[in-house]
């Protein structure tokens, strides 16, 4: 990673696990100050044991906790360069079965949650300040079981576009990611469901042949977002990490 990343000030929403948590990681070996997001305590906690960095538990959709969370980073670090939203629900059911509760619930953690973090963040951002949303390579091409999750992405990314038209003085990103294994991006996937999802999921050639983990794509998200941060004439406005291998077709 660039070494001018030390020091700068950086809020990662959702990095109590999987690609978030690597991806703090990186960045605070890389000498920046790191604000981790998370609603788990004990797990914010074993990463502050394993390195030096800030953390502050908290559910974004909660009403009031963007606007805490962005309050502590901004008490802590006095002003924030990168704010990256990692976290998403992704509750595993098929369309015809969701409740209209579930679906707006994946609308509220996936679109409306991380757009609040923004919102709160915008009198606090710095100088060529980043803003990085991660998406997934699913969007467009819509699998068995996780179509809210999907489509909630898919807003996302419209979203993302839409910051960018009214605030064309700042960056915005989408980082689109590919098949990770060995995060808790499962952890709610009942064994039903996967049986009965994932025959759909080999038939219609969406399980990547390889999977990539998340030390793989937290740190190369982490230097993708270093040299976007440091280059600001030049617009890193979206990019995929992916496993290597073709695309699924499109539904
Ligand atoms: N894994 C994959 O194959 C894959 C594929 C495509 C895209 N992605 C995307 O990559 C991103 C990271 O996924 P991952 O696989 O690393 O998942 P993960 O291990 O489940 O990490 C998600 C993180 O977000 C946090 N989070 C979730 N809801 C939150 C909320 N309401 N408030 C605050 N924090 C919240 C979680 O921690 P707490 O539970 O402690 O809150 C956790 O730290 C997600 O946007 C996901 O959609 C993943």
């Amino acid at each position: 990673m660039e070494a001018a990343i030390a020091g700068k000030s950086i809020v990662i929403v959702g990095a109590s696990a999987g690609i978030g948590r690597e991806s703090a990681i990186a960045f605070a070996r890389a000498g920046a100050k790191v604000m981790a997001i998370g609603r788990r305590e004990d797990k914010l906690r074993e990463l502050a044991a394993e390195v030096d960095l800030e953390w502050c538990a908290a559910d974004i959709t909660v009403d009031g906790e963007p606007q805490r969370l962005i309050a502590e980073a901004v008490s802590a670090f006095g002003g924030i360069d990168i704010l990256l939203n990692v976290a998403a629900a992704s509750p595993m059911v098929a369309i015809a079965d969701v409740s209209p509760e579930a679906f707006l619930g994946v609308f509220a953690s996936n679109v409306v949650a991380p757009s609040e973090v923004c919102k709160a963040a915008l009198p606090h951002l710095n100088e060529n300040a980043f803003i990085g949303f991660v998406s997934s390579e699913t969007v467009g091409r819509p699998r068995h079981g996780l179509v809210p999750y999907g489509a909630s992405k898919a807003a996302l990314e419209e979203m993302v576009i839409g910051w960018r038209v009214e605030h064309p003085n700042l960056r915005f990103s989408t980082i689109r990611v590919g098949a990770t294994i060995g995060t808790d991006f499962g952890r709610d996937f009942g064994a039903e469901e996967i049986g009965r999802f994932l025959e759909e999921w080999i038939r219609g050639g969406h399980l990547a042949a390889e999977m990539m983990t998340p030390v793989e794509v937290g740190v190369d998200m982490a230097e993708l977002v270093a040299v976007a941060y440091l280059h600001p004439t030049v617009g890193l406005t979206d990019f995929a990490l992916r496993p290597p291998g073709p695309l699924a077709t499109m539904g």
